[in-house]
């Protein structure tokens, strides 16, 4: 298998898809490489391609408040995107951009091996859970795939758009916590 440095220099110097020509950084990954849970979200933002880090803007303010209002530490988890560099304004990752980059996402997982996986969004959760996903029907839902529990919940983008929504994401992060409590 291969190492976490192989892995991360190889994304650092990617050239697979056009979107290597706009990145400042491409954002590979941060936190537990022995985490239990991962979180997995879209692809970097403003902040996050100018700092190399992934959720470090606003929506990773967010899901850092989550986290601690349900008693998880982001030093406990690791957390990842669909796609390691940013797409310009934002706009949602193109099929080619996800096909070209979620290698290295297969590989983060594999080297980690985590219990859990929890897809922030619809993105994450249609290319990782299913492509007809529905985040609004089927968030907080758990299905197990190789002795790896998955779930998605809203991404915290769409919590600073929607405020109303913010509830039923906290109880999906409350059940998030009682079941990483459990392992
Ligand atoms: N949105 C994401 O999906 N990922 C980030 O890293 C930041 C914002």
């Amino acid at each position: 298998m291969i190492s976490w440095e192989q892995l991360e220099s190889t994304c650092q110097q990617c050239q697979r898809c056009a979107l290597a020509e706009t990145r400042t950084n491409c954002v590979f990954g941060v936190g537990n490489r022995e985490a239990k849970l991962m979180f997995v979200g879209e692809a970097p933002g403003e902040q996050e391609d100018l700092q190399g880090i992934p959720f470090v803007g606003a929506a990773g303010k967010l899901l850092t408040d989550l986290l601690t209002s349900v008693g998880i530490s982001r030093d406990e988890v690791y957390i990842a995107n669909i796609l390691k560099c940013r797409p310009p304004k934002n706009r949602d990752p193109l099929p080619e951009e996800e096909d070209a980059c979620i290698d290295y996402l297969r590989a983060q997982t594999a080297l980690i091996r985590p219990a859990m996986l929890v897809c922030l969004g619809r993105v994450a959760a249609k290319r990782i859970i299913d492509k007809d996903y529905q985040i609004m029907k089927q968030h907080g839902q758990w299905i197990e795939r190789g002795g790896l529990a998955m779930t998605a919940t809203l991404h915290p983008s769409a919590l600073l758009r929607n405020p109303n929504n913010r509830p039923m994401t906290y109880l999906d992060f409350v059940d998030i916590a009682k079941r990483l409590r459990n392992l």
